[in-house]
């Protein structure tokens, strides 16, 4: 497999930019540049964790695709390849630490390190989401259970077998990918929502917990995005035609920007959060989200 552009070989540090002088924008720019360094991503077989397994190999960090569907992974990962980039398929159950230890020991053998984890692994389960007219009280607690298992045990099981190598070369940053339903009451969706508010506590009390234990070399973020069409509310937001349903005539309603987010337009948020573009900061949970968050609705 192409080990693409990236230079660094297997268990070498990161090769970073030279800072320039300070205040020149040259100095800023190549913080940002991941070259050299190792980034997995969970979650990296759907829409949003696709693109930015993509985005980050653009920006030249080599990249670990996960997610169960082994096929769909290894189909991205040579894609990267075929872009010349470097890209391994580490198939992996979130919930199953084994397969995810396989996976380590994979990414260990082929790119010697780990700089990077993005946790987007998750989304919602249709049993822990009420139907219309149904009530909370009748929820099921299997469903409830389930999707919180997939999205909070999802990122801490990743975190607990990655961390000690995303510590080792002081350059470990951790993304979460959290959610709009953290933040804010949306309707019908209970479980997800619970599920994402813990993610954002867990991002804050790791970003302490690491920056102690480790310093700058560990640090912990996570990212907030708003409405994207994925495969997952694919069917709730639009209708067969591309028109909106009246779900998703309400959120763009409520959306300053007035439109749906593009997956690509996570990675720049996701880069500066991964890269010693921000390596002053750990513990927040950044909004992607046109406006979402902010908007009251009056
Ligand atoms: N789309 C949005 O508007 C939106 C908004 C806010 C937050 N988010 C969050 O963004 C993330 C990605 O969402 P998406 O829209 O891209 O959804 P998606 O296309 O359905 O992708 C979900 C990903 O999670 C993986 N996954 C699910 N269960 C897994 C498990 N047990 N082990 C390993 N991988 C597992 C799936 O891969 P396999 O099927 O291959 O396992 C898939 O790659 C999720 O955490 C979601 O909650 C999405």
């Amino acid at each position: 497999m192409n080990d693409g552009p990236a230079t660094a070989s297997a268990g070498s540090p990161p090769v970073s930019a030279e800072p320039a002088a300070s205040g020149s924008p040259a100095a800023t720019f190549g913080r940002f540049d991941l070259t050299g360094r190792v980034a997995l991503v969970t979650g990296a077989t759907g829409v949003l964790g696709g693109e930015m397994a993509r985005g980050l190999a653009a920006h030249g960090a080599k990249v670990a695709v996960l997610g169960r569907n082994a096929e769909r992974a290894e189909e991205l990962a040579a894609g990267l390849v075929s872009e010349g980039y470097a890209a391994l398929a580490t198939p992996a159950d979130v919930l199953d630490r084994p397969s995810l230890e396989r996976a380590r020991e994979a990414i260990m053998q082929r790119f010697g390190r780990v700089d990077i984890l993005v946790n987007a692994a998750g989304g919602n389960m249709p049993g822990a989401t009420l139907s219309p007219g149904a009530s909370f009280l009748d929820l099921g607690e299997e469903p409830m259970r389930g999707v919180i298992d997939l999205n909070y045990m999802g990122t801490v099981l990743p975190i607990q077998v990655f961390g000690a190598e995303l510590a080792k070369g002081g350059h470990g940053s951790i993304v979460n990918i959290s959610s709009m339903a953290a933040l804010r009451a949306i309707t019908r969706v209970v479980g997800y929502s619970a599920a994402k508010a813990a993610i954002d506590n867990l991002t804050r009390w790791l970003a302490m917990e690491f920056g102690r234990q480790y310093g700058g070399g560990l640090r912990v973020n996570a990212m907030a995005p708003g409405f994207f069409i994925g495969n997952q509310n694919r069917r709730l937001l639009l209708e067969e035609d591309g028109s909106l349903t009246a779900r998703g005539r309400t959120i763009i309603d409520h959306t300053p920007l007035g439109r749906f987010g593009e997956p690509e337009e996570l990675v720049g948020t996701l880069v500066w959060l991964c890269s010693d573009a921000s390596r002053f900061v750990t513990g927040v949970v950044v909004p992607v989200d046109g406006g979402f968050a902010v908007t009251s609705g009056v």
